[in-house]
């Protein structure tokens, strides 16, 4: 990563200029809304593998996501290793049995019933691919020099959400899955202390009797998350 100081301002023409005609753009809005409410969090996988090379494109479509001055301050591990997803759902579990004996709190397991979800976690060994998400609380230059990184969860957050969408668009699945707390990921991928695991993301193609909450199908009508000031 570049460092201030390193790189000075420089203009460049807007590359992939694009403007649709009005009810071209409502048409492309539409039809998006349309996709993206086919997706889902998936808890059940089917065991067909998924190629490398589509995990690494996703990987890289959240990779282009927009940053805090574009200090990009994520890193992703993907794991397809048996072995590996074995010990990360062992250590997952083992968070969950004291998340689920009460360590969350009533309210939060209330708020969690109508999902479903519990101690066992099957998708992380099931999916054939796992995807790690690290926020990189500072950045280090390759002369080892430390680095401020600015918004990063607002950051992180908004490459996760293309990774999402990517991985939607592949035909894939995937479950954002927060294990609390996840710092057992940094010693498990090699990863540096100063790098916060903030999601797994199983990835894959759903089991043929796959199942979501109802609940999850009911998402805020638009009258209640959009206010208007034409
Ligand atoms: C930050 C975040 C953390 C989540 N953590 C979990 C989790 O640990 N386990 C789980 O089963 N689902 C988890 N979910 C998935 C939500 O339950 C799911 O997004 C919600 O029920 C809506 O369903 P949908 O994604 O299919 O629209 C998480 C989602 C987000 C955004």
């Amino acid at each position: 990563m570049y460092r201030k100081g390193e790189v000075s301002y420089q203009a460049l023409p807007l590359p992939d200029r694009v403007q649709l005609p009005p009810e071209e753009s409502l048409r492309a809005a539409q039809d998006f809304l349309a996709y993206m409410r086919k997706r889902h969090s998936v808890r059940q996988y089917a065991p067909d593998p998924v190629p490398q090379a589509v995990i690494a494109a996703c990987i890289a479509a959240a990779g282009t996501a927009p940053s805090g001055a574009n200090h990009q301050p994520w890193h992703f591990a993907a794991i397809a290793d048996p072995g590996m997803k074995a010990r990360i759902r062992a250590a997952a579990e083992e968070e969950e049995r004291a998340f689920y004996a009460g360590g969350a709190g009533d309210e939060w397991l209330a708020a969690l019933e109508p999902i479903g979800t519990g101690v066992s976690k099957p998708h992380l060994t099931d999916a054939p691919w796992l995807i790690v998400v690290f926020a990189q609380r500072w950045g280090t230059t390759e002369d080892g020099q430390r680095y401020k990184n600015y918004y990063v969860p607002e950051s992180v957050g908004i490459a996760t959400g293309v990774l999402i969408t990517a991985i939607h668009h592949a035909g894939l699945v995937c479950l954002e899955h927060t294990p609390n707390p996840m710092p057992f990921l940094n010693n498990m991928l090699g990863r540096p202390a100063q790098e916060k695991p903030v999601m797994i993301l199983p990835v894959g193609y759903p089991a043929a009797d796959a199942t979501v909450p109802a609940v999850a199908k009911r998402k805020k009508p638009l009258d209640q998350i959009l206010s208007l000031f034409p």
